[in-house]
């Protein structure tokens, strides 16, 4: 919030400004999600990826309705929280020769992205329901859906689909 902090008065300021957070992270995200596409050797990885970046396009269009039935144009606020979250994921990768080691280190740092907006879009649920906006409700649910099933489908992809045993062996 930083800087910004003086515009946020009221609850319905926080809920904007964590709109805002959120739609610059989902951008963010879409620009990361090629890098590690083309980081990864396990193809259940790679599809996986590949499906959610193609989510997060029609997210962030999700994310611009939340903004017009808010009366509001659609705009981000810096987030250091995943600027943080994607450095570190790019330092780490770039530190990795191994490919198999790669994978792993892949699985959890797009785990680490999927907990940050479980979170996110969690807290917006609930404030949106508390302020009355049922009507972006589902918008936002319908997201944080999507963020549940990528970051069950990572466990998965790292647990049975090989990648933790082929790192670790
Ligand atoms: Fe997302
Ligand atoms: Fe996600």
């Amino acid at each position: 919030m930083g800087i910004f902090t003086k515009d946020v008065k009221t609850m319905d300021d926080l809920m904007l400004h964590s709109l805002q957070d959120i739609y610059y992270a989902e951008q963010q995200i879409t620009k990361a999600l090629p890098k590690m596409i083309d980081l990864a050797t396990n193809r259940d990885l790679a599809s996986g990826l590949k499906l959610h970046l193609e989510e997060t396009n029609k997210q962030i269009e999700r994310l611009d309705q939340v903004f017009k039935k808010l009366g509001q144009n659609p705009k981000g606020t810096d987030c250091p929280a995943i600027d943080g979250i994607i450095k570190e994921a790019n330092e780490i990768a770039g530190e990795i020769e191994d490919k198999q080691v790669l994978d792993a280190a892949l699985v959890a740092s797009a785990q680490a992205v999927e907990h940050y907006e479980i979170c996110r879009y969690g807290t917006l649920i609930a404030w949106a329901e508390a302020l009355g906006h049922d009507d972006i409700v589902r918008f936002l649910t319908t997201n944080l859906n999507e963020e549940k099933a990528a970051n069950t489908k990572l466990n998965t992809i790292a647990l049975r689909k090989g990648v933790n045993r082929k790192a670790a062996g």
